[in-house]
């Protein structure tokens, strides 16, 4: 069995590349990168083709995450019938993918944050107008959630 994970934010260049950089590490400590599929997008369309905001990227790597070879590319329709798991960084990135849906979604679409153990926000906060903080809270939130998500992803696979 495998199973498809997409992460989505606006711009796809801090919170989603985070997450889809987290995840991957996490998944493949647990050996399971051959199961789950991985990706991440964004609904609007300034950065396409970009790599992640340099600022997450280095707060990313000084806790040994590698977003370097990530692009930003835009999310599509086709996407909710792709993957799994479809997951949202804010209510206006979900709202933006309902408005954008066609048809049913193949499988769970809704906010990242509802797989955080203690879900101390209901958004990972957009990081890029602020400072180096943001960058730090976007890391610690989107740690936590990969764990959560992780042992959601593998009771469905087991
Ligand atoms: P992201 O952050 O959605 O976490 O990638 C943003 C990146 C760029 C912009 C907004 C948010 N922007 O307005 O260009």
């Amino acid at each position: 069995m495998s199973l498809s994970v997409l992460f989505v934010c606006l711009g796809n260049i801090c919170r989603s590349p985070t997450a889809e950089g987290v995840f991957r590490e996490r998944v493949q400590a647990a050996g399971l990168e051959d199961v789950i599929q991985i990706d991440s997008a964004g609904t609007g369309d300034w950065h396409l083709g970009k790599a992640p905001d340099q600022r997450m990227t280095r707060a990313a790597a000084k806790r040994g995450y590698d977003l370097s070879p990530l692009r930003a590319r835009l999310v599509t329709p086709a996407d909710m019938q792709q993957f799994d798991y479809v997951l949202a960084m804010d209510h206006a990135n979900l709202r933006d993918l309902q408005a954008m849906l066609e048809g049913t979604p193949r499988g769970h679409l809704g906010l990242f944050l509802d797989f955080h153990p203690q879900r101390p926000l209901a958004e990972v906060p957009d990081p890029y107008y602020g400072g180096e903080a943001g960058f730090e809270q976007v890391l610690d939130l989107v740690e936590s959630a990969c764990d959560g998500l992780l042992a959601a992803v593998r009771e469905q696979i087991s």
